[in-house]
Formats: structure tokens, C-alpha cells, sequence
């Protein structure tokens, strides 16, 4: 595919660079076409070094190749990252007064524009009517991430990270997932992040789960070519393009859009922190501190083990389904991690079991980790090591090798 990456000038254009990398390492042609100040962050030897294309940004360079047209006439997709409040309003507007903004008014292609700037600019009733136009022309534009911004403050305007832009990228040019990868053909259903139980209408039992690993899992069983349902609980990621997201702040919740979900699915991984208690009850209205000075003392109740209903209602159905846990453990005193993993296994019946080895400073909201596979059916135990995707790309790879062997009746 010829991706023309458009390129504003915000210091995310640094960004862009490893966007650019994404889309070649995946095969595709890119033609870098920055504005003059995204040269200024970034200069044109690093856009030409990176995409092996010449690199101009005016509409006066490449006269006679009609540069002006055919650049949007010739692209399959279209990527404007950054997009500054500037370039958005430009072509929002229909500007045509450099190169990008006339291949953008040339081009029959999908465009997709990822906004960067800082929170007041974002949030500008002016910048939201030139994102709302745009999307009105049939564009997309994505939201801005959330989190730290180029100074000291944050919120949202941050570009999303390169792997998400890629993501929604390649969705809209119809190429997301692969139909002849290894899940072709599969449902998959992953559960991700944590629940929270609340307490009253303003407080709740929470966990540190991120939600980054069932989230790079669901990616990568998209990419693998699966139809992906992602039941999502609390997550501090954005959820991926191209795949079907329900949400759920509860563990009831979860374990309804789970049980529904599953009974059409393939494969499920309940890589979800479901809460083991929620409140006895949940107050109407916000808890007061007792007058009297004591303390408060809180009852809890247990909450369904969605992982084991969902093993019994596949025993029950004799589905061919595979099932695969996560267990975040710690390991105590004369217990290591592993062999709480190998009890937690035979508890819950699943068939494959990824264990994290968590503690204060591991893998909770970390972009890599270190996941052991324990296997029902008795296989070796497999490490999987790295960021967050290439662990989430392994299990899949393993998932897609199961299934396999759950299919023929093995
Ligand atoms: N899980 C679930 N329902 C729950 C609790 C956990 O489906 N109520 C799932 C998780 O999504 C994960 C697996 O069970 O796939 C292991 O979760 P974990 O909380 O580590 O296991 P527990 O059974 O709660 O064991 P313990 O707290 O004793 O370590």
C-alpha cells in the first residue's frame, strides 16, 4: 500500500518518524510530506533516510510531475500525524496552500488525522468545529491521547502512541487484519483491566491492573485474523481499532458481557483483574464519617468466579472452546509464584494458564513483562518475554497452536 504520512509541525513530530517505521516494517510505501514547521522539529533528511522517498513541502517543487495532485491521487491511505490546530483548521477549511494540504484535497483516499496539541487548544470550541467538519467530510480523526504533555502539565492532546495510529490506519485502509493468519476464521473473546466494585456513588474498590496486556492480546488476535470481542473493564490504554469492545465497570458486569460473549467464542482469555469481594452494599448516598469518631468497618461479599462458570458452562455445552486464565502472583515465604500457577490451573480448569509474576514495581502498568504459560494437557511450560506486544503476539502464536489441536478433537 502507498501511505502518504502527512506531517505537522508539533514537537510529536519526533513520533511520526516511528509511525513511518511501523508502516514500512509492515511492508507498505510511505511518502513523507511534512510542512515547513514540521521541518523545524524534524528535518527533511530524516523523513528522506527513513521512507527512501524524496521529501518536499511545497506546491512549486516537482512542477512537472504535477507533485501537487498526484501525490494524493497515487495513496491508498492517507495519515496526518501530527495534526496541529493549525493544519486541522487548513483542511477543515480546504486550504490548498502547500503540499499537504493540496494532496489532501487530491486525494480520493482514506484520511485519518491524529491531533496533537496541548488540552486548552484541543478543547477550543474552534478546533472542535474544524474536527467536527472534518468528520463531517468523511475523515476520521482521533481522539488525542490522555497524559503528559510537552510541558509540565497533561490531559488530553498527547498523540496517540505510533502503534495505535498504525492500528486505525491500517483499519480504515481495510488491511488490519490477516485472512489467512492463524486465527482466520475464530472468535475470540479477552477480557481486560480492572473492575471496580463501588462502595458508594463516589468511591470504589479498585486494582492497578492497566488493562495494556488483555489489550495488546486482543490486538494481536485481530492481527492474527480473529473476529475480536473485548470486554473491557477500567483500562488506562485506548482500546484498539477493529475490534468490538463492551464495557463493564463491575464484576457482575463482566461476568454477563463474559458468559454472552463466550457462548459464540472460539477462544477466550480472561486476562481481566476481576475484584474476588465487592461491598455487601452499596450506599445510595455518599458515605459520611460517623460523628462518634469510629471507624468504619466494611463487609464484603464474594464475588462469581467468572473464569470457572465459564470452564463448567464449556464442559457443561461440550464445547470445543479453549480457555486460558492469567494469575498475578507474587509468591510468599515458602511458596514461589509458579506453583501457586500450577494450583491455580487445576482450580479453575482452564486449559492454559499465563502467569505474571507481579509485585510493587513489576508489570502492573509497565510496558514489559514476563509471562509463563502453564499448560492443562501437561506441555512444557513456555516463557514469553518482552514489551507487552510481543508477549501478547507469543500467546497468540501458542493460542493459535492449541486451537489446532482442539479443533481436530485432540
Ligand atoms: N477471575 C475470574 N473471576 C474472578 C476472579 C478471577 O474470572 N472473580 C479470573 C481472572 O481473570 C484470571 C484468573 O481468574 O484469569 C485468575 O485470577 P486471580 O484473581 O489471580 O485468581 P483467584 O482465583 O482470585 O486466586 P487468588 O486470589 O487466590 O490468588
Amino acid at each position: 500500500m502507498r501511505i502518504v504520512l502527512g506531517i505537522g509541525g508539533g514537537i510529536a513530530a519526533y513520533k511520526a518518524a516511528l509511525l513511518l517505521r511501523l508502516f514500512t516494517e509492515s511492508g507498505h510505501t510511505v511518502v513523507p510530506v511534512p510542512t515547513e514547521a514540521a521541518l523545524r522539529f524534524v528535518g527533511a533528511p530524516t523523513w528522506e533516510a527513513l521512507s527512501g522517498q524524496r521529501v518536499s513541502t511545497d506546491v512549486f517543487d516537482r512542477v512537472d510531475e504535477v507533485n501537487h495532485v498526484h501525490q494524493g491521487q497515487a495513496a491508498d491511505l492517507v495519515v496526518v500525524a501530527p495534526a496541529t490546530a493549525d493544519l486541522l483548521a487548513r483542511a477543515a477549511h480546504g486550504h490548498a496552500d502547500d503540499l499537504l494540504t493540496t494532496t489532501l484535497l487530491a486525494t480520493r483516499a482514506p484520511v485519518l488525522f491524529a491531533p496533537a496539541m496541548h488540552t486548552e487548544m484541543w478543547l477550543n470550541p474552534a478546533v472542535q468545529a474544524n474536527v467536527a467538519q472534518l468528520r463531517a467530510h468523511g475523515h476520521t480523526v482521533l481522539e488525542p491521547a490522555d497524559g503528559r504533555l510537552t510541558g509540565p502539565d497533561s490531559g488530553p492532546g498527547r498523540l496517540p502512541e505510533p502503534e495505535v495510529v498504525r492500528d486505525a490506519a491500517l483499519r480504515l485502509a481495510g488491511d488490519g487484519g490477516a485472512p489467512d493468519g492463524p486465527l482466520a476464521g475464530t472468535r475470540v473473546l479477552v477480557s481486560a483491566g480492572g473492575t471496580r466494585e463501588p462502595l458508594d456513588p463516589v468511591r470504589f474498590l479498585g486494582n492497578r491492573s492497566s488493562g495494556k496486556q488483555g489489550v495488546a492480546i486482543a490486538a494481536a488476535a485481530r492481527d492474527a485474523g480473529a473476529a475480536v470481542t473485548l470486554v473491557a473493564a477500567h483500562l488506562e490504554t485506548p482500546v484498539p481499532a477493529g475490534v468490538e469492545v463492551v464495557h463493564a465497570g463491575t464484576a457482575e458486569q463482566l461476568r454477563r458481557a463474559c458468559v454472552r460473549a463466550a457462548a459464540r467464542a472460539d477462544v477466550v482469555v480472561m486476562a481481566a483483574a476481576v475484584a474476588d469481594y465487592r461491598p455487601a452494599r452499596i450506599a445510595d448516598a455518599k458515605l459520611k464519617k460517623a460523628e462518634d469518631g469510629s471507624n468504619p468497618v466494611l463487609e464484603l461479599v464474594r464475588n462469581p468466579d467468572i473464569l470457572k462458570e465459564l470452564v463448567d458452562l464449556r464442559n457443561t455445552a461440550r464445547r470445543r472452546q479453549l480457555l486460558v486464565g492469567f494469575a498475578a502472583e507474587t509468591g510468599d515465604a515458602e511458596t514461589d509464584p509458579l506453583t501457586f500457577g500450577r494450583r491455580k490451573l487445576v482450580r479453575k480448569g482452564c486449559d492454559l494458564l499465563a502467569v505474571n509474576h507481579v509485585g510493587e514495581n513489576l508489570v502492573f502498568g509497565q510496558d514489559t513483562t514476563t509471562l509463563t504459560v502453564l499448560s492443562a494437557a501437561g506441555a512444557p511450560e513456555q516463557v514469553l518475554e518482552g514489551s507487552k506486544t510481543d508477549v501478547a503476539r507469543g500467546l497468540v502464536a501458542r493460542i493459535a497452536q492449541e486451537l489446532a489441536g482442539v479443533r481436530a478433537g485432540a
